[in-house]
């Protein structure tokens, strides 16, 4: 008999979210790989929400290879790798039409149009199916890869020759040389089809017709693959070195012609009132489709500006993904959790009833702060709107009044932190208001946000340390074999003198003892992007930590610079500033880090352990790679934000001001002190005409990300 969840000690919830795990695994491995299920889906099921449940009595139990934690079909090791030649990166979404507009105007402001200049963009479905990237060498189909992580995917070459809808050959116009991009679906009649047949043949049933498309292509035995009604839309490109024309319009009737399958609801448009238009005729038509989709895309018509606009961190400027509100449920919301981040922020998630929204199980929602809370009146016990759109965590949208407990009290929120009891305050920001965010002022005191920086500190987009999940760090730090960051490099070295080895634990062995070591010597050389981003500086993510390599090179520049910059009215702080993507916030958040001893410790100590690179320029074979640039005066081919953009693609730093390390000056007319200061220091000087010759050499088409250069 299994015991009720709200009953289970700890130690019984671990050991049982052990067992889940594993058996769920088997259970996987089973449908996903033997494609021979042993148990019914109710059963499956249930060993699923009882794992669930678990968890959201004891969120600090999670494992790091909790059944939660994967999704859709498991990532596997089955098929080759494939390098994207042109990296698969994905739309920003919009949800209103404020979003439509914002995208528009940025596009305007951008390439710096005037009014009356008219903005062509295509407006399409977006297809809720899995990108592929299709390769014809020759008007052949050689290849074709799913999407992956955006810059490696799965050789999936010999399932898609299966598919009717790809044509093996394009027409005699087709170039020698294109990478076809779009999405692979199932219709709603082949899905319920498939589904019968599934359950006829005592199979698992798919949970939506995305989750088929995907489990169909991705069989190892392409036969299965064929016997499965896979569909296509062409809608881009990767690798083109000789596009059919000038427009994203026109290349797509081009792909058309050379019999690639297109959506018939693609329209041109040229006003934000005939793309909403067609926003709302795409939504009309949605349920009689035949097939999911769940917004529209819009793009830039002209290639030339697309080119131009380019990409922010992972996604085109010149793209959006206006998406259709998201599926809701109702649900009891039974508690609310305080959780408190790595940088003190207090966050209350809500835990609730387990609920069905759209196909998944959500036991979680955000709250986001408190005024949210206060504003929407939300109360534990409380019957709430879960809402859920896409990957992001769900949302509670509010109340049911007439299911609200009689003795129900509004939720006090804690004025201090749930873990070390330090004062939680909310900022006063410079405008005078309130932070939202109400943050513990404990710092490295306080465990949880020690253990959160620890956290994120070995995590994927950081040191990505395998085997160092969250669950580990947090069991590693409770029983204090990791404190500090720099505590990951010793620790063989002390496990070797140590009285509780490490491969005498719970759950631990030689092998996987090993392996963790293995993994830990792996990091001892990381990228200096990484290393930044690894620090946890508040308002330091990614894309910032990247243009703070870029920018300062090695670990040992960047720390003594940002010590420096604490003066205010120095050159660093200037310096600092000037960096493209660095605004006042971020630099303060820096200076902020760095002038505390102990993270300036943390950075010291960890130098003595890892050897940091510094970052690749981002393109070697422009002429103004690694060279420092700095604009002045007008301006008339291009916006300065432009300029910026550019120059960094080519692998440039652009600085704000002019100094003897400047490389070059790009001076348009009016140019002043900044002019002076170049001729005093001998920097090179050249007008905006200069720029173009010198960056449209034919080294710097196609660089990253961008779409190829038209032929
Ligand atoms: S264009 C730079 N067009 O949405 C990305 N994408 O977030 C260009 N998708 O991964 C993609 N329908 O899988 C584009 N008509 C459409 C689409 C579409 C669906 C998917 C695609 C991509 C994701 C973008």
């Amino acid at each position: 008999m299994l015991k009720p969840v709200d009953s289970l000690s700890a130690p019984e919830a671990a050991a049982e979210l052990e067992r889940l795990a594993a058996e769920i695994a088997g259970h996987d491995r089973h449908y996903h790989e033997q494609d021979a299920p042993i148990i019914s889906d109710a059963e499956y099921d249930a060993l699923r929400l009882r794992n669930e449940a678990i968890e959201a009595r004891f969120p600090e139990l999670i494992r790091a290879d909790s059944p939660s934690r994967r999704v859709g079909a498991v990532a596997s090791e089955k098929f080759a790798k494939v390098r994207h030649a042109v990296p698969m990166l994905s739309l920003s979404n919009g949800f209103s039409t404020e979003d439509v507009n914002d995208f528009v105007g940025r596009i305007r402001r951008f390439l710096n149009l005037s009014e009356s200049e008219p903005v062509g963009v295509t407006a399409e479905p977006k297809i809720d199916g899995l990108s592929i990237s299709i390769r014809y060498e020759n008007r052949k189909l050689v290849q074709a890869a799913t999407r992956g992580d955006g810059f490696e995917g799965e050789n999936v070459t010999a399932n898609v020759l299966t598919m009717q809808s790809v044509p093996r050959r394009l027409a005699a116009s087709a170039p020698d040389l294109i990478e076809v991009r779009g999405e692979i679906y199932m219709s709603h009649k082949d899905f319920a089809a498939l589904n019968e047949k599934q359950i006829q043949e005592g199979e698992r049933p798919f949970a939506n017709p995305r989750n088929a498309a995907a489990g169909s292509l991705r069989q190892l035995d392409p036969e299965i693959t064929k016997s499965r009604p896979l569909k296509f839309f062409a809608y881009a490109w990767g690798e083109a070195p000789d596009l059919p024309a000038k427009t994203q319009w026109d290349v797509i009737q081009a792909f058309a012609s050379w019999g690639l399958p297109t959506n018939p609801l693609m329209k041109l448009c040229s006003s934000i009132e005939e793309l909403l238009a067609h926003y709302r005729h795409i939504e009309m038509l949605r349920s009689e489709l035949g097939y999911d989709i769940d917004g529209v895309v819009y793009k830039v018509n002209r290639l030339d500006w697309q080119q131009r606009l380019g990409f922010v961190s992972r996604s085109p400027r010149w793209g959006l993904a206006h998406k259709f509100s998201a599926e809701k449920a109702t649900t009891v919301l039974e508690k609310i959790d305080i959780q408190v981040g790595r940088t003190g922020a207090l966050t209350p998630v809500a835990r609730l009833k387990p609920v069905t929204v759209g196909g998944v199980v959500v036991t979680n929602a955000t709250l986001h702060n408190e005024d949210e809370i206060a504003r929407k009146d939300i109360r534990e016990g409380d019957t709430v709107t879960v809402q859920r759109a896409g990957d992001v965590i769900p949302q509670i949208l509010g109340y049911i009044p007439e299911k609200r407990p009689e003795n129900s009290q509004p939720y006090p929120f804690p004025a201090e932190c749930p873990v070390c009891k330090s004062h939680a305050v909310r900022e006063e920001r410079a405008s005078g208001k309130l932070d939202a965010v109400r943050r513990c002022t404990g710092g490295l005191i306080c465990a949880a946000q020690r253990v959160e920086r620890l956290k994120h500190f070995a995590s994927r987009n950081a040191f990505d340390i395998e085997g160092l999940g969250d669950k580990i760090i947090a069991e590693f730090y409770a029983d204090e074999l990791i404190q500090w960051p720099h505590d990951i490099f010793t620790l063989e070295e002390r496990d070797r003198t140590s009285l509780k080895r490490l491969k005498n634990r719970e759950g631990w062995g030689e092998a996987s003892v090993r392996k963790l070591f293995d993994a830990i010597d792996e990091r001892r050389s990381i990228a200096l992007d990484r290393f930044i981003f690894a620090l946890g500086i508040r308002h330091v993510g990614e894309t910032t930590a990247r243009a703070l390599a870029r920018h300062y090179h090695t670990a040992e520049a960047f720390r003594e610079q940002m010590i420096a910059a604490a003066d205010l009215d120095g050159e660093h702080w200037q310096e600092l500033n000037a960096i493209d993507g660095i605004g006042e916030i971020v630099a303060e958040a820096l200076v902020q880090f760095f002038g505390e001893p102990h993270n300036r410790d943390v950075v010291d100590e960890l130098l003595k352990h890892v050897k940091v690179t510094p970052l690749e320029a981002r393109s070697t074979s422009s002429p103004v790679a690694g060279k420092t640039v700095v604009f002045t005066g007008a301006l008339e081919r291009m916006t300065r934000e432009e300029a910026k953009a550019m120059a960094e693609r080519l692998g440039a730093k652009v600085s704000g001001s002019v100094s003897k390390k400047t490389d070059l000056l790009v001076a348009g007319p009016g140019a002043g002190s900044k002019l002076k200061d170049a001729q005093k220091y001998g920097v090179e000087v050249i007008d905006e005409n200069g720029w173009f010759d010198l960056t449209s050499s034919p080294a710097v088409a196609g660089e990253e990300g961008a779409p190829t250069k038209l032929g």
